[in-house]
């Protein structure tokens, strides 16, 4: 609550204000997030869903795991899980030795992760750990044994670039030489296919947007009236990068009583809340070439819309 606090203080105070994407998944959000994995113009975890039905074995062969070595299986974002369990089923089918770590910044969706992998896959050991993704790096390093890391879903991709590179690169120091990363990511396309992905019909990307200023109504006493903010999704394939606003459709103050003061919004004033980053082996490349980490395969969707790389440390 704290941290909410101080970063929601720091984002309204700059300019242009700005509001972290990672406060998007409170109970509401995560049920929201939920949704537009389900809508027709979200491709991205139908397309990743894909790779990981179809390419099951591919997947367990270039991660180079062998049935009598152990290893922990760390999922950064693991959500709802519903990509990762055809990979958690084969690896139990065949008897692999391994444990599962899921990491989210949401304990609600550990939580009915946890209770649908009890009874979906009762043998599965599973040890969630609740916190955002640098947070996690130190504890990895208190483990010794192999690693295989996915980041799946193109959640990488509310990085920016030298955020990812840091990320990256923490990350791959925290492993040791043969652990690998599974990085799944969206690809660079025409704004055709990309911004109705952020734009649906239903109306869902825009109340997962606007569920960021309920929350802070409900959590640090704010006045946002949400019928006075749009959501405003941009994207262009030359820039390769997917934005969302909120914009302001009057001039208006906002108090929150938490931190004790009012914010003034401009008409047409926008408050920057998202970044989506797309990808290509060329963006990919730039960032790997500051990290240990080099790319030993890579699997995608018919379509060529998504793509996992395998990366080894
Ligand atoms: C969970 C970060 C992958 O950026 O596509 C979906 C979040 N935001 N619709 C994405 C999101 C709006 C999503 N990630």
């Amino acid at each position: 609550m704290e941290q909410f606090k101080k970063d929601v203080l720091a984002g309204l105070s700059s300019n242009p204000k700005s509001l972290s994407s990672k406060y998007f998944y409170d109970a509401i959000g995560d049920g929201l997030f939920v949704q537009i994995m389900n809508m027709p113009e979200y491709y991205l975890t139908r397309a990743e869903h894909e790779i990981f039905k179809t390419k099951t074995k591919q997947i367990v062969e270039e991660l180079g795991l062998k049935k009598d070595r152990y290893f922990e299986l760390i999922e950064l974002g693991a959500g709802d899980g519903t990509k990762t369990k055809e990979l958690l089923s084969h690896l139990i089918a065949n008897e692999y030795q391994f444990d599962y770590l899921p990491v989210d910044i949401s304990q609600n969706a550990l939580n009915g992760l946890k209770a649908s992998l009890t009874t979906e896959l009762p043998s599965l050991s599973v040890v969630p750990k609740q916190g955002d993704y640098f947070g996690v790096l130190e504890s990895l390093k208190t483990s010794d044994h192999p690693k295989v890391v996915l980041f799946l879903g193109s959640n990488i991709g509310n990085m920016l670039d030298d955020i990812a590179t840091k990320f990256l690169s923490q990350l791959s120091v925290a492993l040791r030489p043969g652990d690998r990363l599974l990085l799944g990511v969206d690809l660079i396309k025409s704004a055709e296919i990309v911004l109705p992905a952020y734009n649906d019909a239903q109306g869902i990307t825009r109340a997962f947007n606007l569920n960021l200023l309920t929350r802070i109504n409900r959590e640090l006493g704010a006045n946002f009236d949400i019928t006075n903010f749009a959501h405003l999704p941009e994207y262009t394939e030359q820039d390769g990068v997917a934005r969302s606003y909120l914009q302001s459709k009057v001039a208006q103050t906002v108090r929150i009583d938490a931190i004790n003061q009012e914010f003034k919004f401009a008409e047409g004033e926008k408050i920057h809340t998202e970044i989506s980053r797309k990808y290509n082996d060329e963006v990919l490349g730039r960032i790997l070439s500051k990290c240990d980490f080099s790319i030993h395969g890579k699997l995608t969707d018919r379509k060529g819309y998504f793509a996992d790389y395998i990366l080894v440390r």
